[in-house]
Protein backbone atom coordinates (compact mmCIF):
# COMPACT_ATOMS: atom_id res chain seq x y z
CA UNK A 1 0.00 0.00 0.00
CA UNK A 2 2.66 2.46 0.36
CA UNK A 3 2.63 4.78 -1.99
CA UNK A 4 6.27 5.03 -3.60
CA UNK A 5 6.57 8.91 -3.96
CA UNK A 6 6.03 8.59 -8.12
CA UNK A 7 3.05 10.82 -7.40
CA UNK A 8 4.90 13.47 -6.08
CA UNK A 9 7.59 13.48 -9.14
CA UNK A 10 4.61 13.64 -11.09
CA UNK A 11 2.95 16.45 -9.01
CA UNK A 12 6.20 18.71 -9.96
CA UNK A 13 7.96 17.73 -7.36
CA UNK A 14 11.42 18.38 -8.40
CA UNK A 15 14.04 18.99 -5.65
CA UNK A 16 15.43 16.82 -3.21
CA UNK A 17 15.76 13.09 -2.57
CA UNK A 18 12.34 11.21 -1.90
CA UNK A 19 11.72 11.21 1.65
CA UNK A 20 10.10 8.74 4.12
CA UNK A 21 8.46 9.24 7.69
CA UNK A 22 6.46 6.86 9.31
CA UNK A 23 4.90 7.64 12.96
CA UNK A 24 3.01 4.16 15.15
CA UNK A 25 -0.64 4.62 16.22
CA UNK A 26 -1.22 3.65 20.12
CA UNK A 27 -3.32 2.28 22.54
CA UNK A 28 -2.54 3.18 26.29
CA UNK A 29 -3.23 0.23 28.87
CA UNK A 30 -4.53 2.23 31.70
CA UNK A 31 -4.27 5.51 32.96
CA UNK A 32 -7.17 7.33 30.95
CA UNK A 33 -7.95 11.61 31.41
CA UNK A 34 -4.62 11.59 33.44
CA UNK A 35 -2.62 13.45 30.83
CA UNK A 36 -3.78 16.88 31.20
CA UNK A 37 -3.87 17.03 34.87
CA UNK A 38 -0.32 15.64 35.68
CA UNK A 39 -0.92 12.15 35.87
CA UNK A 40 0.25 8.87 34.86
CA UNK A 41 -0.46 6.96 31.75
CA UNK A 42 0.64 3.59 30.11
CA UNK A 43 0.48 3.70 26.58
CA UNK A 44 2.44 2.01 24.00
CA UNK A 45 3.38 2.43 20.13
CA UNK A 46 1.63 -0.03 17.88
CA UNK A 47 2.51 -1.93 14.51
CA UNK A 48 -0.04 0.02 12.69
CA UNK A 49 0.95 3.59 11.33
CA UNK A 50 1.35 6.50 8.61
CA UNK A 51 3.80 6.61 6.05
CA UNK A 52 4.20 9.78 4.72
CA UNK A 53 6.82 9.67 1.28
CA UNK A 54 7.77 12.99 -0.82
CA UNK A 55 9.86 15.22 -1.90
CA UNK A 56 10.36 18.83 -1.20
CA UNK A 57 9.36 21.39 -3.63
CA UNK A 58 10.01 25.34 -4.44
CA UNK A 59 6.30 26.09 -4.84
CA UNK A 60 5.11 26.86 -1.83
CA UNK A 61 3.00 24.57 -0.99
CA UNK A 62 2.55 21.08 1.28
CA UNK A 63 0.34 19.10 -0.74
CA UNK A 64 -0.29 15.57 0.39
CA UNK A 65 -2.63 12.46 -1.28
CA UNK A 66 -4.21 9.80 0.61
CA UNK A 67 -5.85 6.52 -0.91
CA UNK A 68 -8.16 7.01 1.71
CA UNK A 69 -9.41 10.99 1.52
CA UNK A 70 -11.30 11.95 -1.71
CA UNK A 71 -9.55 15.53 -1.66
CA UNK A 72 -6.12 15.81 -1.35
CA UNK A 73 -4.56 17.86 1.60
CA UNK A 74 -3.27 21.11 -0.20
CA UNK A 75 -1.64 23.82 2.36
CA UNK A 76 0.39 27.02 2.14
CA UNK A 77 3.31 26.80 3.90
CA UNK A 78 2.27 30.36 6.00
CA UNK A 79 -0.67 28.72 6.26
CA UNK A 80 -3.25 31.03 8.58
CA UNK A 81 -5.57 29.31 10.52
CA UNK A 82 -5.05 25.67 10.48
CA UNK A 83 -9.16 24.92 11.82
CA UNK A 84 -10.38 27.01 8.87
CA UNK A 85 -8.63 24.35 6.34
CA UNK A 86 -10.41 22.07 4.29
CA UNK A 87 -10.85 19.15 3.37
CA UNK A 88 -10.96 18.32 7.25
CA UNK A 89 -7.94 15.84 6.86
CA UNK A 90 -6.42 18.67 5.78
CA UNK A 91 -6.37 20.19 8.82
CA UNK A 92 -3.95 18.26 11.10
CA UNK A 93 -1.72 18.64 8.27
CA UNK A 94 -2.28 22.57 8.15
CA UNK A 95 -1.53 22.49 12.52
CA UNK A 96 1.55 20.89 11.47
CA UNK A 97 2.79 23.06 8.65
CA UNK A 98 1.56 26.15 11.25
CA UNK A 99 3.80 24.83 13.92
CA UNK A 100 6.91 23.76 12.06
CA UNK A 101 6.88 26.88 9.60
CA UNK A 102 8.81 25.13 6.78
CA UNK A 103 10.99 26.18 4.64
CA UNK A 104 10.12 24.76 1.61
CA UNK A 105 6.89 23.25 -0.08
CA UNK A 106 6.40 19.31 0.15
CA UNK A 107 4.52 16.93 -1.93
CA UNK A 108 3.44 13.39 -1.18
CA UNK A 109 1.49 10.52 -0.42
CA UNK A 110 -0.02 9.51 3.03
CA UNK A 111 -1.08 5.59 3.20
CA UNK A 112 -2.11 4.08 7.33
CA UNK A 113 -2.69 1.02 8.12
CA UNK A 114 -4.25 2.88 11.57
CA UNK A 115 -8.56 2.63 11.26
CA UNK A 116 -9.25 6.24 11.20
CA UNK A 117 -11.70 7.21 14.01
CA UNK A 118 -11.47 4.29 16.23
CA UNK A 119 -9.39 6.27 19.25
CA UNK A 120 -5.59 4.57 18.18
CA UNK A 121 -4.59 8.11 17.47
CA UNK A 122 -4.66 8.02 13.37
CA UNK A 123 -4.67 12.05 14.02
CA UNK A 124 -1.25 12.31 16.28
CA UNK A 125 0.35 9.39 13.60
CA UNK A 126 -0.29 11.48 10.63
CA UNK A 127 0.78 14.75 12.44
CA UNK A 128 4.30 13.07 13.57
CA UNK A 129 4.50 11.54 10.13
CA UNK A 130 4.06 14.96 8.50
CA UNK A 131 6.32 16.48 10.68
CA UNK A 132 9.69 14.41 10.25
CA UNK A 133 8.55 14.33 6.53
CA UNK A 134 8.91 18.28 6.21
CA UNK A 135 12.53 18.35 8.04
CA UNK A 136 11.71 18.37 11.93
CA UNK A 137 14.84 17.33 13.45
CA UNK A 138 14.43 17.38 17.65
CA UNK A 139 13.97 15.39 20.38
CA UNK A 140 10.66 12.81 20.43
CA UNK A 141 9.01 14.73 23.49
CA UNK A 142 9.72 17.98 21.53
CA UNK A 143 8.16 16.33 18.47
CA UNK A 144 5.13 14.91 20.29
CA UNK A 145 4.96 18.65 21.88
CA UNK A 146 4.64 20.07 18.14
CA UNK A 147 1.71 17.32 17.16
CA UNK A 148 -0.25 18.46 20.29
CA UNK A 149 -0.21 22.12 19.83
CA UNK A 150 -1.05 21.33 15.82
CA UNK A 151 -3.97 19.06 17.17
CA UNK A 152 -5.54 21.46 19.08
CA UNK A 153 -5.20 24.11 16.49
CA UNK A 154 -6.64 21.77 13.93
CA UNK A 155 -9.45 20.21 16.25
CA UNK A 156 -10.30 22.68 18.60
CA UNK A 157 -10.35 19.83 20.63
CA UNK A 158 -7.66 20.57 24.17
CA UNK A 159 -6.13 17.73 24.30
CA UNK A 160 -3.29 16.34 26.35
CA UNK A 161 0.08 14.83 25.39
CA UNK A 162 -0.32 11.22 25.53
CA UNK A 163 -0.78 10.14 22.10
CA UNK A 164 1.41 12.23 20.51
CA UNK A 165 4.08 11.40 22.88
CA UNK A 166 3.74 7.78 22.72
CA UNK A 167 4.46 8.04 18.76
CA UNK A 168 7.36 10.41 19.11
CA UNK A 169 8.42 7.47 22.30
CA UNK A 170 7.59 3.97 21.37
CA UNK A 171 9.63 1.22 21.88
CA UNK A 172 9.82 -2.00 20.45
CA UNK A 173 8.98 -4.65 22.77
CA UNK A 174 7.53 -1.85 25.99
CA UNK A 175 4.99 0.02 26.59
CA UNK A 176 5.88 3.47 28.72
CA UNK A 177 5.26 4.67 32.19
CA UNK A 178 4.49 8.51 30.96
CA UNK A 179 4.83 10.73 33.89
CA UNK A 180 3.33 14.44 32.90
CA UNK A 181 4.50 16.56 36.06
CA UNK A 182 8.10 15.35 35.99
CA UNK A 183 8.17 14.42 31.74
CA UNK A 184 9.68 11.60 32.47
CA UNK A 185 8.88 7.96 30.05
CA UNK A 186 9.85 5.17 31.77
CA UNK A 187 10.07 1.69 29.10
CA UNK A 188 7.86 -1.11 30.82
CA UNK A 189 8.71 -4.36 29.00
CA UNK A 190 5.21 -5.72 28.26
CA UNK A 191 5.03 -10.29 29.00
CA UNK A 192 5.92 -12.22 26.11
CA UNK A 193 3.16 -14.38 27.34
CA UNK A 194 0.01 -12.10 27.15
CA UNK A 195 -1.65 -10.52 24.38
CA UNK A 196 -3.17 -7.03 23.48
CA UNK A 197 -5.97 -7.29 21.46
CA UNK A 198 -7.86 -3.93 20.20
CA UNK A 199 -11.86 -4.45 19.18
CA UNK A 200 -13.76 -1.58 17.80
CA UNK A 201 -17.38 -1.43 19.46
CA UNK A 202 -18.76 -0.75 16.28
CA UNK A 203 -19.49 2.89 16.91
CA UNK A 204 -16.94 5.36 15.26
CA UNK A 205 -15.67 7.81 18.27
CA UNK A 206 -15.90 11.63 17.50
CA UNK A 207 -14.12 13.30 19.89
CA UNK A 208 -16.64 15.85 20.70
CA UNK A 209 -14.87 18.52 21.49
CA UNK A 210 -16.96 20.15 24.06
CA UNK A 211 -17.48 16.58 26.36
CA UNK A 212 -13.77 16.20 26.22
CA UNK A 213 -13.39 20.19 27.29
CA UNK A 214 -15.92 19.58 29.75
CA UNK A 215 -13.86 16.88 31.65
CA UNK A 216 -10.98 18.94 31.21
CA UNK A 217 -12.75 22.01 32.67
CA UNK A 218 -13.99 19.55 35.78
CA UNK A 219 -10.65 18.30 36.72
CA UNK A 220 -9.32 21.85 36.60
CA UNK A 221 -12.13 23.39 38.51
CA UNK A 222 -11.20 20.16 41.15
CA UNK A 223 -7.55 21.23 41.10
CA UNK A 224 -8.75 24.92 42.11
CA UNK A 225 -10.30 23.61 44.75
CA UNK A 226 -8.14 20.80 45.98
CA UNK A 227 -4.87 21.31 44.68
CA UNK A 228 -3.04 19.37 42.01
CA UNK A 229 -4.94 15.93 41.58
CA UNK A 230 -1.39 14.01 40.96
CA UNK A 231 -1.19 14.86 44.71
CA UNK A 232 -4.19 14.42 45.94
CA UNK A 233 -5.91 11.78 48.28
CA UNK A 234 -9.13 10.68 48.15
CA UNK A 235 -10.18 12.40 51.38
CA UNK A 236 -9.62 15.74 49.58
CA UNK A 237 -11.87 14.84 46.95
CA UNK A 238 -14.89 14.03 49.58
CA UNK A 239 -14.53 17.48 50.05
CA UNK A 240 -15.31 18.46 46.47
CA UNK A 241 -18.52 19.92 47.22
CA UNK A 242 -19.87 19.86 43.15
CA UNK A 243 -20.70 15.97 42.84
CA UNK A 244 -19.70 16.13 39.22
CA UNK A 245 -16.78 17.74 39.78
CA UNK A 246 -15.99 15.13 42.75
CA UNK A 247 -16.57 12.25 40.32
CA UNK A 248 -14.50 13.39 37.75
CA UNK A 249 -11.86 14.15 40.37
CA UNK A 250 -12.30 10.45 42.20
CA UNK A 251 -11.81 8.99 38.44
CA UNK A 252 -8.34 10.85 38.03
CA UNK A 253 -6.89 10.14 41.85
CA UNK A 254 -7.97 6.35 41.65
CA UNK A 255 -6.96 6.07 37.91
CA UNK A 256 -3.45 7.13 38.63
CA UNK A 257 -3.26 4.47 41.46
CA UNK A 258 -4.29 1.94 39.06
CA UNK A 259 -1.66 2.93 36.73
CA UNK A 260 1.53 2.24 39.55
CA UNK A 261 -0.16 -0.98 40.46
CA UNK A 262 -0.38 -2.25 36.64
CA UNK A 263 3.25 -2.04 35.85
CA UNK A 264 3.65 -3.60 39.08
CA UNK A 265 1.82 -6.57 38.21
CA UNK A 266 3.12 -6.55 35.51
CA UNK A 267 6.58 -6.41 36.65
CA UNK A 268 5.24 -9.80 38.99
CA UNK A 269 3.84 -11.56 35.90
CA UNK A 270 0.66 -11.09 37.78
CA UNK A 271 -1.67 -10.76 34.83
CA UNK A 272 -4.86 -11.30 36.19
CA UNK A 273 -4.40 -8.71 38.61
CA UNK A 274 -3.20 -6.49 35.82
CA UNK A 275 -6.36 -7.57 34.09
CA UNK A 276 -8.77 -6.87 37.21
CA UNK A 277 -7.17 -3.22 37.27
CA UNK A 278 -8.14 -2.72 33.69
CA UNK A 279 -11.84 -3.96 34.33
CA UNK A 280 -11.76 -1.46 37.81
CA UNK A 281 -10.29 1.53 34.78
CA UNK A 282 -13.35 0.76 32.63
CA UNK A 283 -15.68 0.83 35.54
CA UNK A 284 -14.25 4.41 36.73
CA UNK A 285 -14.77 5.95 33.29
CA UNK A 286 -18.24 4.30 33.10
CA UNK A 287 -19.00 5.97 36.33
CA UNK A 288 -16.78 8.27 37.75
CA UNK A 289 -15.57 10.07 35.01
CA UNK A 290 -18.68 9.27 32.10
CA UNK A 291 -16.78 8.79 28.68
CA UNK A 292 -18.17 5.08 28.39
CA UNK A 293 -21.31 4.29 25.91
CA UNK A 294 -23.51 1.55 26.16
CA UNK A 295 -21.32 -0.28 22.98
CA UNK A 296 -18.20 -0.06 24.69
CA UNK A 297 -19.67 -1.36 28.25
CA UNK A 298 -21.56 -4.18 26.23
CA UNK A 299 -18.30 -5.22 24.24
CA UNK A 300 -16.26 -4.87 27.75
CA UNK A 301 -18.52 -7.39 29.58
CA UNK A 302 -18.74 -9.45 26.64
CA UNK A 303 -15.00 -9.65 26.59
CA UNK A 304 -14.32 -10.34 30.22
CA UNK A 305 -16.63 -13.38 30.07
CA UNK A 306 -14.74 -14.79 27.64
CA UNK A 307 -11.84 -17.69 28.82
CA UNK A 308 -8.57 -16.18 28.26
CA UNK A 309 -9.43 -12.74 28.81
CA UNK A 310 -7.76 -11.22 32.03
CA UNK A 311 -9.54 -7.59 31.46
CA UNK A 312 -10.39 -4.92 28.96
CA UNK A 313 -11.43 -1.06 28.85
CA UNK A 314 -12.47 1.38 26.98
CA UNK A 315 -9.02 2.90 25.53
CA UNK A 316 -8.65 6.31 24.45
CA UNK A 317 -11.12 9.66 25.31
CA UNK A 318 -13.95 7.32 25.00
CA UNK A 319 -17.64 8.10 23.91
CA UNK A 320 -17.27 5.32 21.11
CA UNK A 321 -14.03 3.34 19.18
CA UNK A 322 -11.80 0.82 20.64
CA UNK A 323 -11.70 -1.39 23.91
CA UNK A 324 -8.18 -3.18 24.33
CA UNK A 325 -8.17 -6.68 26.78
CA UNK A 326 -5.67 -8.43 27.74
CA UNK A 327 -5.67 -12.05 27.01
CA UNK A 328 -4.09 -15.45 27.09
CA UNK A 329 -2.40 -15.36 23.21
CA UNK A 330 -4.72 -17.55 21.58
CA UNK A 331 -8.08 -16.12 23.32
CA UNK A 332 -10.04 -13.61 21.08
CA UNK A 333 -10.49 -14.50 17.29
CA UNK A 334 -12.25 -10.98 16.79
CA UNK A 335 -9.98 -7.66 16.84
CA UNK A 336 -6.54 -7.02 15.83
CA UNK A 337 -3.73 -8.24 17.97
CA UNK A 338 -1.05 -5.04 18.23
CA UNK A 339 2.17 -5.72 19.39
CA UNK A 340 4.24 -2.49 20.99
CA UNK A 341 6.75 -0.73 18.53
CA UNK A 342 9.13 1.67 17.86
CA UNK A 343 8.55 5.66 17.72
CA UNK A 344 8.18 7.97 14.85
CA UNK A 345 11.34 7.83 12.54
CA UNK A 346 12.17 9.14 8.98
CA UNK A 347 13.08 5.69 7.26
CA UNK A 348 15.67 5.30 5.54
CA UNK A 349 15.74 2.36 3.80
CA UNK A 350 15.84 2.46 -0.57
CA UNK A 351 12.52 3.69 -1.70
CA UNK A 352 11.51 0.73 -4.60
CA UNK A 353 9.27 1.82 -7.11
CA UNK A 354 7.71 -1.34 -7.05
CA UNK A 355 7.27 -1.71 -3.35
CA UNK A 356 3.32 -2.23 -2.14
C1 LIG B 1 -7.36 11.49 23.87
C2 LIG B 1 -6.40 12.65 24.07
C3 LIG B 1 -5.31 12.29 25.05
C4 LIG B 1 -5.87 11.72 26.34
C5 LIG B 1 -6.90 10.63 26.04
C6 LIG B 1 -7.61 10.16 27.29
O1 LIG B 1 -6.72 10.41 23.24
O2 LIG B 1 -5.83 13.02 22.83
O3 LIG B 1 -4.50 13.41 25.30
O4 LIG B 1 -6.41 12.72 27.14
O5 LIG B 1 -7.88 11.07 25.13
O6 LIG B 1 -6.73 9.49 28.12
Amino acid sequence: MIDTGANASAAGADEGATVRAFAPGRVNLIGEHTDYTGGLALPMAIDLGTTVVGRRTTDGRVVLRSADQPEPADVPINVGDPASVTPAWARYVAGVVHELAPGAGFAGTVTTTIPIGSGLSSSAALELAVALALGFDGAPTELAALGQRAEQLASGVPCGLMDQWASAAGLDGHCLLLDFTAETAVPVPVPEDIAIVVVHSGQDRTLVGSAYGDRRAACEAAAASIGPLRDAELDAVATIADPVVRRRARHVVTENARVVQFVSALRDGDTAGAGQLMIESHRSLRDDFEVSTDALDQLVDRLVATPGVHGARLTGAGFGGCVIALTEPTALEEGWTVRACSGARLLTDPINASSS
